[in-house]
């Protein structure tokens, strides 16, 4: 027992104590030795290979020691006989266990050796080493180097990062740098998304007009906004990318996304009418035409184009968000499916992603495709993205296709950090449990989609980090047991180098946590304030005025026991940087009861669960605070059932309309009441005044107001759905969805 406990001490000891490889992603297997090699001024690195052109890989590693050792004289030599004091760089054709990506790095007080099977592994085991010096904080004369045995695999081959430049023009050394930071944490995919209803970015030779017309929007205020990338710029991208492993994946979207491929070629699209490049970010309805020959004549010359600047293998066509309007109008789309014998237009979608699967293949290619793409049958030859959840990857992996899985719960970085922090990116499983050993070979790996309506280049960096760290960890190494606390110190080592190489990072999670617990018997609601950043504190006012250093500062916990108007401020130390919040409570007869719903909240936009109308807290402005709840394509039918009979005069919800988003007022609310919970009599009703052309975000209570008093054991309230969008609307034909908040009787 005695010698048990010892052994327990002298293992927490080394793991706690002796940890010096602190490296993102974690290595697949690190064993910790005694001692440490140090970087004498004359350090041979010695590249030991058939290619001498891999002595120039090893340059980043020069360049370091240089920086960190001024005095020191660091040379390359390829293929020398020297047998100490050397960094090694070796390619081994027996290592094969190793695989494309996998090294060795084996450091002991003689000599560091690297070793690998392929290129990559060797470019990935430089990586690691770059990154343990750069994580040396202590200040020495000497770079020291703890003595170690690494052996490093990644889980996934597809470790991805997608860029969208279309939403917003990203230039050529902003995406360079983003491919060295990938390269850094060892992702080996940049999605590039290129064409966009916003704008198209790549300068196709054979179609001028794309980046004439549809590289360039014009704004609201008269403005132009816009740019692409030459032929020559992608080229330097590519090469860029592939001495850093990094292969890109161009994005050329259809059908769907297109207005400004449409814009520029009007014939394009089913009506031929002319269009201008969007400026709302959304859904629309303009797509090309699938009856249309020369739509495909189109696509293919794009593809050749596309194809002969990208080596990838894998080229994605999009295939998300295609409204199914314009085809279901079209003649000649009609007649596509007539003569092709399709029945519907998911049908028609399916041939479209046919004809091109068929070209990408002739041409020794692969089709990668959202999963939408699965609608109407699959295309043999696809890849599908999972992106709405991770069912799309479930359903091309049991049908023996590929899938990557990217679903907005944990890999849309371009949400709020309030709705996916740093922990719940670093707890992602790519991996579905519903699929089978077997199945789960599949799953090629994950990507994070930094999509960029609310990032333009200056705000992409604090939204992909510190997450981006999580998705290396996961994607690279895979934790079979997840430790975040160990994780997360991790990444507070990764500050300084962020901060060295000019990453503006965003925050690990939200500044405030707000919890709303209410408490029936009582009568209160509990707010709790827990501060999401270290260096920050909390305070707030009651009475409406916007809080600063001089109002209350949040100590513990306070009760609401009425109503409420929160006004909060989270204010970093000795910086101006605040986030201000407002919040309104209310205490009523509803406040804490169930509602039961006859259609379900969306799983995407759930509020805060099954009492969410009830808890108190009134929905804000950012329809993502938490406190809305979504109803998508359904009525809105909550019933409460008191279980005693309740008294009250007034009674009212909350409803919020961003007809951009598809969030429409209901038609109608009908507020009903009832004895036995079977029979519902109506108590009025009240119907949506608001022009739904009204593009901006509104909120509005439907109430109703008695001048007696009204006695029921059970209020229905029941709001009808738009259903879909209108035909004049950008998404028309797309489920409208009702946004909801509190319910409030009194
Ligand atoms: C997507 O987010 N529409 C793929
Ligand atoms: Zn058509």
């Amino acid at each position: 027992m005695k010698k048990f406990f010892l052994l327990i001490v002298i293992v927490l000891f080394s793991i706690n104590v002796f940890s010096q490889i602190n490296i993102i992603p974690k290595p697949t297997s690190i064993i910790e030795k005694e001692g440490v090699f140090i970087v004498g001024n004359n350090v041979i690195i010695n590249v030991i290979a058939d290619d001498p052109a891999l002595v120039e890989m090893v340059n980043p590693l020069l360049l370091t020691l240089s920086e960190k050792k001024a005095d020191g004289v660091f040379k390359t030599k390829f293929n020398s006989t020297s047998k100490l004091n050397n960094i090694v760089f070796q390619l081994d054709k027996k290592l094969t266990d190793l695989g494309d990506e996998g090294y060795q790095l084996s450091v002991t007080p003689k000599n560091i050796h690297i070793s690998a099977y392929k290129k990559a592994g060797l470019f990935y085991a430089l990586q690691s080493l770059l990154q343990i010096i750069h994580l040396e904080t202590k200040t020495s004369k000497d770079i020291k180097i703890p003595c170690v045995e690494i052996t490093d695999i990644p889980k996934f081959q597809w470790r991805g990062m997608l860029l969208d430049c279309g939403r917003h023009f990203m230039d050529k050394a902003f995406v360079k740098r983003y491919i060295d930071l990938l390269a850094y944490y060892k992702m080996n995919r940049l999605h590039w998304h290129l064409t966009e209803d916003q704008g198209w970015r790549i300068e196709i030779k054979k179609y001028p007009k794309l980046t004439e017309v549809g590289a360039w929007r014009t704004e609201a205020d008269g403005s132009r906004y816009g740019g692409f990338y030459t032929q020559d710029d992608i080229r330097e991208i590519v090469a860029y990318a592939n001495e850093r492993f990094v292969t890109v994946v161009p994005e050329i979207e259809m059908p769907g996304h297109s207005v400004a491929a449409i814009a520029s070629y009007p014939y394009l699209s089913c009506t031929g009418n002319p269009i201008n490049v969007e400026t709302q970010w959304g859904v629309f309805k303009d797509i090309y035409c699938a009856g249309n020959d020369s739509t495909f004549t189109f696509l293919k010359d794009v593809l050749t184009e596309v194809m002969g600047l990208f080596p990838s293998k894998y080229i994605h066509i999009g295939g998300d968000e295609a409204p199914k309007f314009r085809w279901e109008q079209c003649p000649k789309c009609q007649t596509r499916m007539r003569v092709q014998n399709l029945k519907g237009e998911h049908k028609l979608q399916t041939w479209f992603i046919e004809q091109i699967d068929a070209f990408l293949e002739l041409n020794g290619r692969k089709l990668i495709g959202w999963d939408e793409i699965l609608e109407g049958g699959l295309s043999k030859g696809a890849t599908v993205q999972s992106w709405r959840g991770m069912e799309g990857a479930i359903e091309a992996a049991r049908s023996g296709h590929d899938a990557i899985v990217s679903p907005t719960s944990h890999a849309y970085f371009d949400y709020e950090i309030s709705n996916i922090n740093l922990e719940k990116v670093y707890h992602f499983d790519p991996v579905p449990k519903e699929l089978t050993k077997e199945e789960s070979t599949h799953i090629l790996g994950g990507e994070c989609n930094l999509w960029s309506e609310r990032a333009p280049q200056e705000k992409v960096d604090e939204r992909m980090f510190p997450r981006l760290l999580a998705m290396s960890e996961v994607l690279w190494n895979y934790p079979e047991k997840r430790d975040y606390v160990a994780f997360r110190k991790r990444v507070q080592l990764q500050y300084p180098v962020l901060n060295r190489r000019g990453v503006t990072y965003g925050f690990e999670r939200d500044p405030l946590i707000l919890n709303a617990i209410t408490d029936i018997k009582k009568r209160t609601i509990s707010i709790q304030l827990e501060k999401g950043q270290e260096g920050t504190n909390i305070y707030y006012t009651l009475n409406g005025s916007k809080p600063d250093r001089k109002s209350i500062l949040y100590t513990q916990p306070f009760e609401v026991r009425d109503s409420l108007k929160l006004n909060i401020a989270v204010l970093a130390d000795g910086s101006e940087n605040g986030f201000y919040y407002e919040r309104v409570f209310k205490m009523n007869k509803t406040t804490g009861y169930s509602p039961v719903f006859m259609f379900p909240y969306s799983n995407n936009y759930p509020g805060s669960g099954n009492t969410s109308l009830t808890n108190g807290v009134f929905g804000t402005y950012n329809f993502r605070d938490g406190n809305w709840q979504g109803f998508e394509g359904n009525d809105m039918i909550a019933t409460i059932n008191f279980e005693e009979i309740k008294e009250f005069t007034k009674v009212s919800t909350g409803f919020l309309q961003s007809t951009p988003s598809w969030i429409f007022f209901p038609t109608e609310c009908d507020f009903l009441i009832s004895e036995d919970g079977l029979n519902f009599v109506s108590i009025g009703k009240r119907n949506a005044t608001e022009s739904q052309k009204n593009t901006e975000l509104q909120i509005r209570r439907y109430e109703i107001n008695s001048t007696s008093t009204i006695k029921a054991k059970y209020i229905r309230i029941a709001a009808k759905n738009v259903g879909v969008c209108p035909d004049w609307h950008p998404g028309a034909g797309g489920k409208t969805w009702i946004f909801a908040d509190e319910i409030i009787l009194e």
